[in-house]
């Protein structure tokens, strides 16, 4: 077997081809036309499941070999690779921890790829709180995940987060051994993870807690294609059919060979340079965060030690209260100059760096942010997050539910039939399935008027439940 067995067969294939008599339309771009102006010899790479190449539904070629190389690599029972993301591997965890209609422990900061899951599986959510330090998520707590096994001992599964959007992450060992004494199946959310096991600065990864099934975006962290991502299962308990009749439901039978030789290189470059690369790019993000503090007014965060929280120094928290200016404001002000940042909200932004950053300059940047204007308005605060709301119907119910749309100012104790989340981080402010109260109706007014950006209101009204079934 080569290092890189997707990539090898695919080359095999373009040097091999004479003719293309299949799939895909544009014929490998051997024909001159918009396509092949645009990505020119990529297209020869672009295939579809002819000759030596596999199939994504059901490996035995390539595709396997690729995963299993990255099952050596991290040190899993099994790989399992997605051209949909960690969205599409959350869906199918969730499908392969719980039975139709089962109760499974959320934490409240998850992603909507959580709630698709929750939806498509017709699952009860009991969400759990996270604690929150300065605007900023630090995950749940072991009291507050025992707290709510001890509430629901009928709980079939925990799904955690590790670590959050903005890189806390949290005492994982703890967590997952106390959904284990309560005999539940754990799927760790790992999307901003998957470099973690290649350098010691960088904390524990989720393969190495005694999870069922761990997801990683490979496209957020190492160097792959959008879109391409892969899960780990870390027992013996379930076969590899058990999995992938899941994750088939929610692939495509026709995946891109670009995302899969992606993947198939990012795990040969992490063989090869993923130490060093990683060692570079953060001594860079050190460099980085350290010179902004000192040349302009934004100030780094850093989750508390106490608590066992680890923060991903590639991930880097910039407060942006000293400036005056809220985090929209300064992101706004550097895409004006070129630079677009990883995320902002209203008193912060997050920079993102990752290996293949080793060589990043860091100067231009750095006397960009010194120039920043200063604003001498009051920075936006954050309003305190709402008490939960009810879960009145289970989100399934609520979302392929019968809705109309409401104005807001009719939208009190009506049930919400789809999620409200600002993109990123995707995180819902309100599951469908949840009443409507007072405390999360002006919690979103609040967030709108301060320039927020929210996706599920119909232009400032409401999709509420008219009639569900049961
Ligand atoms: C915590 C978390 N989980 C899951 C996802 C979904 O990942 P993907 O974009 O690979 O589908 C995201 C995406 O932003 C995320 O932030």
């Amino acid at each position: 077997m080569t290092s890189t067995p997707i990539v090898s067969a695919l080359r095999e294939l373009a040097d091999k081809e004479k003719q293309s008599l299949h799939m895909p339309g544009h014929k490998q771009g051997l024909t001159p036309g918009l396509l092949s102006g645009w990505l020119g010899n990529t297209l020869l790479y672009d295939q579809t499941e002819v000759g030596i190449l596999d199939s994504l539904h059901a490996p035995d070629g390539p595709i396997r070999q690729s995963e299993q190389l990255v099952a050596t690599l991290y040190g899993t029972k099994a790989t399992y690779f997605t051209t949909n993301g960690s969205s599409a591997g959350l869906i199918a965890s969730l499908l392969a921890a719980t039975d139709t209609g089962a109760t499974v422990i959320v934490p409240r900061n998850v992603h909507k790829a959580v709630l698709a899951g929750i939806i498509l599986a017709d699952l009860w959510p009991y969400f759990v709180e996270p604690v929150y330090q300065d605007g900023y998520e630090l995950g749940i707590t072991p009291a507050s995940l025992q707290a709510a096994l001890t509430a629901h001992p009928e709980a079939q599964a925990v799904l955690l987060l590790h670590p959050t959007y903005e890189g806390v992450a949290c005492d994982l060992e703890q967590l997952v051994g106390i959904a284990r004494a309560a005999n539940c199946r754990v799927v760790i959310d790992e999307a901003h993870g998957a470099h973690f096991p290649f350098h010691p600065s960088l904390p524990t990864s989720a393969v190495r807690a005694p999870a069922d099934w761990v997801v990683q975006s490979a496209h957020k962290t190492l160097p792959a294609l959008t879109g391409a991502a892969w899960v780990h299962r870390l027992n013996d308990n379930f076969t590899d059919d058990y999995f992938r009749s899941r994750l088939n439901l929610v692939q495509s039978t026709s995946p891109s060979w670009l995302l899969l030789g992606s993947l198939d290189l990012a795990q040969q470059e992490l063989r090869m340079h993923g130490r060093s690369w990683l060692d570079q790019a953060i001594t860079k993000a050190n460099e980085l965060a350290t010179a902004i503090e000192q040349n302009s007014p934004l100030v780094r965060w850093q989750p508390p030690t106490a608590g066992g929280y680890q923060q991903d120094p590639l991930k880097i928290n910039l407060l942006t209260a000293a400036s005056g200016q809220s985090g929209y404001a300064v992101a706004r002000y550097l895409e004006e100059q070129g630079y677009y940042v990883e995320m902002a909200k209203s008193h912060a932004v997050l920079f993102m760096l990752t290996m293949a950053d080793a060589a990043m300059p860091i100067d231009p940047l750095v006397k960009c942010l010194a120039r920043l204007p200063r604003a001498t308005g009051n920075p936006i605060g954050l309003p305190p997050a709402p008490p939960l709301p009810q879960l009145y119907l289970r989100p399934r119910q609520a979302y392929l539910a019968k809705t109309c749309t409401v104005a807001r100012a009719k939208a009190l104790g009506r049930i919400a039939a789809r999620p409200v989340y600002a993109y990123p981080p995707g995180v819902p402010l309100v599951y469908p399935g949840e009443i409507l109260d007072q405390e999360i109706l002006a919690y979103v007014d609040e967030l709108v008027a301060k320039g927020g950006h929210l996706t599920g209101l119909q232009q400032g009204a409401w999709v509420v439940v008219v009639e569900h079934k049961e």
